[in-house]
């Protein structure tokens, strides 16, 4: 892994490695795994930061499980939340489901408050939301995130799902703005 990339007209630093990325997610899913041993939950995928995550906490899961996708867009190619949120192509049924949101990153919270918003007129019998990153500091909303990959500071990250105007998603490692 590289300690220092550019992307476009920014440089971002090695923030935090892939073994502990792994690491970090073989607990989530024990814990999923525990959580849900009489439980069929059915994964709901936020696209497009989500999908690297999504797939390593996929393979580590021992339940019978569903995935589902979805797709949130708050950011545009900016670093600050837009404050307004498109969601895309939610044509499942969640009625009576067991449904695990995966997260890239919980910023401001408002796409998840959005997308909670939204699925709950589904009905479903449970939600609960597993993100890799959470920012404590920059959120302005009340939800709930059971499973947290870390919690970080107000930072602008990048690499693993997450993008710097769709860049950087396919790093295995997070790397962070520099200042
Ligand atoms: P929120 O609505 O403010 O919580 O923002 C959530 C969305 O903004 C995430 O799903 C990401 O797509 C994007 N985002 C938030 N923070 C970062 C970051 O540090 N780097 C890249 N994308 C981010
Ligand atoms: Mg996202």
């Amino acid at each position: 892994m590289k300690n220092q990339i550019k992307l476009l007209d920014k440089e971002f630093v090695l923030f935090i490695e892939e073994d502990r990325i792994q690491n970090r997610i073989i607990q989530i899913a024990d814990q999923i795994n525990n959580d849900y041993k009489d439980k069929i939950p059915t994964f709901l995928i936020v696209l497009k930061g989500a999908l690297l995550f999504a797939a390593d906490l996929l393979k580590r899961i021992k339940v019978r499980c569903k995935v589902e996708v979805i797709s949130a867009k708050s950011y545009g190619n900016e670093m600050e939340s837009s404050g307004t949120v498109k969601l895309k192509h939610l044509e499942s049924n969640f009625k009576n489901k067991d449904l695990i949101i995966i997260e890239d990153v919980i910023d401001t919270g408002l796409t998840m408050k959005t997308l909670l918003d939204d699925i709950n007129k589904y009905e479903p019998n449970s939600i609960e939301v597993a993100a890799i990153l959470t920012k404590p500091n920059a959120i302005k909303t009340n939800v709930k995130i059971k499973y947290v990959g870390f919690e970080i500071d107000n930072l602008f990250v990048v690499g693993y799902g997450l993008d710097y105007a769709e860049f950087g998603r396919e790093l295995p490692d997070i790397y962070v703005l520099k200042v």
